[in-house]
C-alpha cells in the first residue's frame, strides 16, 4: 500500500459534481484479485490515522485528480496535426489517406504509437479509445506499446472498403476476418480492450457495415467508434449512399451499430431523433471542440444532448483536433457550449466540463468506476497538477476563492507543463519509462 498526500479532486459518484479536498490523502494498496486500486480517498485527518504505517508520498502544493480520458484520437494523425483544408473531405484526401498508407509498415507503427503514448502521458491522459488505420500491423503496434505501458486503452482496425485510395482501403471479406482476430488475440488482454472500427458510413460498402454489426452482436463487450455528421458535405454523401436509411446515424442503427459501448465522434448534425435514438440505444458521443473549431465543422449542441438525454464525453480527435492537451479541449467545449449549434448557448461549469474528460467519458465507455475517478475501488490512473506550473497560474491560483474559480483557471491557463506526475496502474512514470517507487 502507498498513499499520496496533496490536494484531491474526484466526482461524486452519482452525478457529475466535483468533490475536491484542500488537504486529502488517496491510498492506492491491492484489491481482492492483486489488483492496484484506489482503497480509500478523502481528508488527510480522517484518513492517516486508519492507514498507520503505510508510506506517504507528501505532495503537498499539488492537486491529484484522475488521469484524464480522450474518448476519441487517432494515433496515426499524430504527425498530420495542424495540417490546413477547406473542410472535412478534402482534408482527409488530401493529408490523413495518404499518410496513413505509411502505417501498413509495422515498424513505422510502432515508431509513431511509441511518440504518441508519451504524448498522453505529458498530458496527463491514461485512457484513450484510439483508431489506429486500416492495416492490421497498426493494430499490433498499438496495443503492444500500450500492454508494455500498462495502460487501459482501446483501438481497433479501421474498416474502409470504398470510396478510398490504394494503400489505405481494405478488403471486405478480410478486413472482417482481422477483425475477428484482432478481437480474440487482445480484448480483454492486461487492461486492453478492442474496438470495431468503420471508419464512417460512407467509406463503407452495406456487406462491411452488416459484418461489423454481426461482430459488434457476437461479442458485446467489444467497442464500436465510428464518425457521424460532422460536416454538411459528408451528411449530405451518407444520404445520397444510403437512401434507405432514416438518416446519417440511422445508417449505423441499420447495421446493428449502435448499443452500449458504440462512441460516435462530433454528432453535430444530428435531428433530434438521432439524439433520442442514441439515448434509447446508450450509443454515446465523444465531443471534438478543436476538431470541428479547425475543420469548420460545425458546434456540437449540449442543450439538445441533455434535452435527448444522450451521454457524451470529450474528446481531442487528433490529428483533426489541434492538441492533446484536454486543458485546450476543455476551454474549447466551453467556448462551443457558450455560442451553440442552434445559437442557444449555455454556460458549462468548470466542474462539469473537467467531468466530461474523466469520470463522464468513462462513463459514457461503460468504464464507470474502473477510470476516470478517483473513489475506492477505481484504478489506480491519477495525476498530479501543479497550480503554479506557471507565474501567471501561480497569480490566479493564490487569487481564486473558491473550486470553481480554481478549476477555471488550470482550464484557461493550463498546458502539459502543470503536469507533475503521471500514475498509472500504481506505478509512477516519466514519459517512456517506468519509474519504480
Ligand atoms: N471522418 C472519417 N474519417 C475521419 C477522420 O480521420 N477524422 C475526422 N475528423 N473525421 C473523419
Ligand atoms: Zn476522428
Amino acid at each position: 500500500m502507498r498513499a499520496y498526500r496533496a490536494a484531491l479532486l474526484r466526482f461524486s459518484e452519482d452525478g457529475h459534481s466535483p468533490v475536491y479536498e484542500e488537504d486529502g490523502l488517496l491510498v492506492i494498496g491491492p484489491d481482492a484479485e492483486g489488483k492496484k486500486v484506489v482503497r480509500a480517498a478523502g481528508s488527510f485527518s480522517s484518513l492517516a490515522e486508519r492507514y498507520p504505517g503505510v508510506v506517504v508520498e507528501d505532495w503537498r502544493g499539488l492537486i491529484l485528480a484522475p488521469g484524464f480520458v480522450d474518448m476519441h484520437i487517432h494515433y496515426p494523425q499524430t504527425d498530420i496535426i495542424g495540417a490546413p483544408a477547406e473542410g472535412l473531405l478534402p482534408w482527409l484526401e488530401k493529408y490523413t489517406f495518404p499518410y496513413e498508407s505509411r502505417f501498413a509498415d509495422g515498424a513505422y507503427a510502432t515508431t509513431v504509437a511509441s511518440f504518441f503514448f508519451d504524448e498522453l502521458q505529458r498530458h496527463g491522459v491514461t485512457t484513450a479509445l484510439t483508431f489506429a488505420t486500416s492495416h492490421p500491423a497498426s493494430v499490433h503496434a498499438a496495443f503492444e506499446e500500450a500492454q508494455r505501458r500498462d495502460l487501459r486503452f482501446m483501438t481497433g482496425k479501421v474498416l474502409q472498403d470504398r470510396h478510398s485510395p490504394d494503400g489505405v482501403r481494405d478488403e471486405t471479406e478480410q478486413s472482417l476476418l482481422d477483425t475477428e482476430a484482432l478481437i480474440r488475440q487482445w480484448h480483454g488482454k492486461d487492461r486492453l480492450g478492442y474496438a470495431i472500427t468503420p471508419r464512417f458510413a460512407p467509406t463503407s460498402t452495406h456487406k462491411q457495415l452488416s459484418g461489423a454489426g454481426e461482430l459488434a452482436a457476437k461479442y458485446p463487450d467489444v467497442w464500436i467508434q465510428s464518425h457521424v455528421a460532422e460536416n454538411l458535405d459528408e451528411v449530405r454523401w451518407a444520404a445520397e449512399l444510403f437512401p434507405d436509411s432514416r438518416s446519417y446515424l440511422g445508417v449505423y442503427e441499420d447495421h446493428g451499430l449502435l448499443r452500449e459501448r458504440a462512441v460516435y465522434a462530433h454528432c453535430l448534425h444530428l435531428t433530434m431523433q438521432d439524439r433520442q435514438d442514441m439515448a434509447r440505444t446508450g450509443a454515446v458521443a465523444a465531443v471534438c471542440p478543436t476538431s470541428n473549431a479547425f475543420l469548420g465543422s460545425g458546434f456540437f449542441d449540449y442543450l439538445s444532448a441533455d434535452e435527448a438525454g444522450m451521454r457524451y464525453g470529450l474528446a481531442s480527435d487528433v490529428g483533426g483536433g489541434t492538441s492533446f492537451s484536454p486543458f485546450a479541449t476543455m476551454l474549447a467545449a466551453y467556448k462551443v457550449a457558450r455560442e451553440g449549434q442552434t445559437k442557444r448557448g449555455m454556460t458549462l461549469s468548470p466542474g462539469h466540463l473537467w467531468w466530461q474528460h474523466t469520470a463522464g467519458a468513462a462513463q459514457a465507455l461503460g468504464l464507470d468506476g474502473v477510470v476516470g475517478n478517483l473513489q475506492p475501488g477505481c484504478e489506480a490512473d491519477f495525476i498530479a497538477i501543479d497550480p503554479e506550473a506557471t507565474p501567471l497560474l501561480a497569480r490566479k491560483h493564490a487569487l481564486a476563492s473558491s473550486l470553481d474559480e480554481l478549476l477555471f483557471a488550470l482550464i484557461v491557463l493550463g498546458d502539459d507543463r502543470a503536469i507533475r506526475h503521471v500514475v498509472v496502474n500504481g506505478q509512477r512514470r516519466s514519459t517512456g519509462q517506468v519509474d519504480q517507487l
